[in-house]
């Protein structure tokens, strides 16, 4: 950070309020321009940028394709939720993308705000109301996601009532201290009793991140999404698929999900690339049930506004033309073979992972437990004096390139990396 970045930062921390995102106060960077995976600061350095806004950045900083859209709506009107070309060329695009059965899309402003739709619209369409997520899950924080989010309310109060939660399949660190595949998926068969000793009988959906991103872009094992699946059909229950951060290509599919059949998948982050607009996506028999499908009842102020629709439609044209989800797949399976070549899984690093584009290295202490702030802190700013800007979680340094990054600058990516890691000292 240079001596004017910080003096910016300064400045803006008399006004804005102290909450903001770790990583993004830990970068301190007053950010001038961008392009597809490059991030330029206000001194006019260069940065890979793995952080990609949490996870937003799916198509590129300014890809031009987007950004011409976007221009031409708002030339043309961008107040109201009436239809527009740009809308249903949206809903064709995200309909087409996604598995056939989830043919009827709401939109939203944010992610927490379309968790909280899914969540009302599993108990419209089921007539009941307890939910069940995991441990270390991230869902937003409006009360009813956080509720269903791991940690983060300490001090808030009550969580919003019938809310189960048990352990996510984390094989790395497997609270029931088993091993995959011997384990027969043991924390799927806890979820089960757990429903048997807790639940009033009125489970209304089973709440999961099919990658978990926050804690660490945790990978559960192949078995676990459709074991939840047939958990959820027991108690005649939905499955909500949260795909905020891995929906539309980011894990190699166009749902990370999609294994599982979710009955309602959330999008978010990036389906807008950068516009502010999320979604819930059902089949019409659950999306049309009340209350949920009265008139109003699920509406919001700028879902579906004619920019959300013109970012949707360029977004989900570019994945599609350019089969970004195949090239997730096929880069991210390149990236991942690199850093595990690179990067001996010892000393500082305990596991590096993935699925697609979404990886994570999780960092660890000398006992193996997961690093403490200071030290990744630090972990972080070698990275970014070097060059590379990368999201946090859990101990793990979390990395969301742009899907259309060149071959190129993910090596560079992962050679930079693994010149800071393994020569790490603290
Ligand atoms: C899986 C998941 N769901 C929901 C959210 C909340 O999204 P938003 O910050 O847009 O409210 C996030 C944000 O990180 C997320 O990762």
């Amino acid at each position: 950070m240079t001596d004017s970045q910080a003096r910016h930062w300064e400045v803006e921390l008399t006004m804005l309020g102290p909450g903001v995102s770790e990583a993004v106060a830990w970068a301190g960077l007053v950010v001038e321009r961008a392009s597809n995976a490059t991030l330029t600061d206000s001194a006019g350095r260069d940065y890979l940028d793995l952080m990609g806004g949490a996870g937003v950045n799916l198509v590129g900083h300014s890809n031009p394709g987007y950004v011409n859209a976007l221009h031409r709506q708002l030339d043309a009107w961008m107040i109201g939720a009436h239809a527009s070309v740009s809308r249903l060329e949206a809903l064709r695009g995200l309909t087409a993308l996604l598995p056939p059965e989830l043919d009827r899309v709401q939109f939203y402003s944010g992610g927490a705000e379309a968790v909280e739709a899914a969540i009302r619209l599993a108990k419209s369409a089921t007539g009941k109301f307890e939910i069940l997520s995991f441990w270390r899950g991230f869902h937003g924080r409006t009360a009813g996601a956080l509720a269903a989010t791991g940690g983060a309310r300490a001090g808030l109060g009550p969580a919003m009532t019938g809310v189960h939660s048990t352990p996510y399949a984390n094989c790395y660190r497997c609270p029931l201290k088993t091993t995959y595949p011997g384990c027969g998926l043991a924390c799927v068969d806890l979820a089960r009793e757990a429903l048997r000793e807790q639940s009033s009988g009125s489970l209304a959906a089973i709440l999961v991140e099919p990658v978990q991103g926050r804690s660490g872009n945790v990978v559960p094992p192949p078995g676990y999404l459709p074991a939840l699946r047939e958990l959820a059909d027991e108690h005649d229950a939905l499955l909500i698929a949260d795909e905020s951060m891995t929906g539309l290509g980011r894990t190699g599919a166009i749902l990370a999900s999609e294994p599982a059949k979710p009955d309602i998948a959330v999008l978010g982050k990036g389906m807008g690339n950068g516009y502010p607009v999320s979604a819930i996506a059902a089949s019409s028999a659950v999306m049309t049930a009340g209350p949920f499908g009265a008139p109003s009842a699920s509406s919001s102020s700028y879902g579906g506004f004619p920019l959300a629709g013109a970012a949707v439609a360029a977004v989900t044209r570019i994945v599609r033309d350019q089969r970004l989800a195949d090239r997730a797949d096929a880069a991210g399976s390149e990236f991942l073979a690199l850093l595990r070549e690179l990067i001996p899984e010892r000393g500082i690093v305990g596991q590096i992972r993935g699925a697609g584009l979404a990886v994570g290295i999780e960092l660890v202490t000398d006992t193996r437990g997961p690093l403490g702030k200071r030290e990744l802190r630090a972990v972080f700013d070698r990275l970014l004096g070097v060059g590379v800007l990368v999201m946090t979680g859990g101990g793990t340094l979390r990395l969301y390139p742009p899907l259309t990054i060149d071959r190129d600058e993910l090596t560079r990516a992962a050679q930079l990396i693994a010149a800071v890691l393994t020569t790490w000292t603290s």
